[in-house]
């Protein structure tokens, strides 16, 4: 049986793009393969944060993920940090890993710029994310498009790994990608992040969704309501697809064409549409909030049945290289 390992960093609640971008797809795939899912803490920590605001961020995640359908009795989810050997190989595929490699890569090259100082942990990070699913041996990772470029390194170092010691031991990891694999800030500009400030939390009120879809960019050529608009280009439009059924997405596109309906017409059923997923969302969170014991419970469970897959791998990877 295929094995799935995804990761999302501790970076509080869910918004709209991780979920539509990859956690929907944790929750279809936990049905079908042995699936992985970690919150990855120690990848969170190669930029700066404060211990207390951290560990309320991995909670809100965890929170968010049980939510969202993420189910601990179907699928193993578990804090990195709990389970050492993610770091320990690390260490091992750091060196395999060229330098120019990690440089070329883009999210570093963003995040560095915006740091005052150049950190190893930083340059880094995707090696200890190909740890993360060489543990498991995992060939499926279900993740957003921005992560295309990061599996694609995994696939090097494992191949390097696997080349270097003349075996076929780890497994090289393909990108499992969603119809929605890339949803736009609500700025319509660039990609939807929390550190552009332009999301929609999955845990949002309706109210304050609202105030964010309202003044949302659209088509730009729908100056007036009279004016037609062009769905395919549309920001509200590609998120009426991942929320609306198949109906109500067509119904949209010909009243945007014909200028039937103004932008707002158009947002307002998009509200309505997202409240219907996201609502019953909502109450399991605030659920899962009450009962505190609970979720960590199983992020216990968690962490015990990973330790046992990666300790295993971790334990023949050494052994093939000489190591105790
Ligand atoms: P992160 O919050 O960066 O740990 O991302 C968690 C997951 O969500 C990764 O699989 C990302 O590829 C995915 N993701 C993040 N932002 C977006 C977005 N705007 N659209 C689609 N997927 C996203
Ligand atoms: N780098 C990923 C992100 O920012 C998170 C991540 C860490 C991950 N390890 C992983 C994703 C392993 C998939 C597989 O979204």
């Amino acid at each position: 049986m295929a094995r799935v390992f995804s990761g999302i960093q501790p970076s509080g609640e869910l918004h709209i793009g991780n979920y539509l971008g990859a956690i929907r797809n944790w929750v279809e795939l936990q049905h079908k393969y042995e699936s992985f899912f970690s919150i990855v803490d120690y990848h969170a920590i190669t930029v700066s944060y404060e211990p207390a605001d951290l560990r309320r961020r991995t909670r809100d995640m965890a929170i968010s993920l049980v939510a969202a359908g993420v189910d601990p009795a179907r699928c193993t989810l578990f804090l990195q940090s709990a389970v050492s050997e993610h770091t320990e190989l690390a260490w091992i595929f750091n060196t395999v890993t060229p330098l120019g490699e990690l440089e070329r890569q883009t999210q570093y090259k963003d995040k560095s710029s915006r740091q005052e100082s150049l950190l190893a942990g930083l340059l880094n990070y995707p090696v200890l994310q190909a740890a993360d699913i060489a543990l498991y041996k995992s060939d499926l990772v279900p993740v957003g498009e921005d992560q295309v470029q990061h599996l694609e390194l995994a696939r090097e170092i494992v191949r390097r790994w696997n080349t270097k010691f003349s075996v076929e031991f780890f497994v090289e990891p393909k990108p499992f990608l969603t119809p929605t694999r890339r949803i736009m800030g609500l700025d319509g500009r660039a990609k939807m992040s929390k550190s552009l400030g332009n999301t929609v939390g999955l845990l949002d009120e309706p109210s304050v969704i609202w105030e964010k879809l309202r003044p949302a960019v659209t088509d730009p050529a729908r100056v007036r309501k009279t004016d037609p608009g062009t769905p395919e280009i549309c920001n509200i439009y590609h998120i009426h697809q991942a929320f609306s059924p198949p109906e109500t997405v067509e119904h949209v596109a010909q009243q945007c064409r014909s200028a039937g309906w103004g932008c707002i017409d158009c947002k307002r059923v998009l509200q309505d549409s997202m409240e219907a997923e996201l609502g019953p969302i909502r109450a399991r969170a605030a659920e899962l909030r009450a009962t505190p014991e609970l979720l960590d419970d199983a992020l216990s469970t968690g962490a015990v049945n990973a330790k046992r897959v990666a300790s295993a791998t971790l334990g023949e990877a050494k052994q093939i290289m000489g190591l105790r």
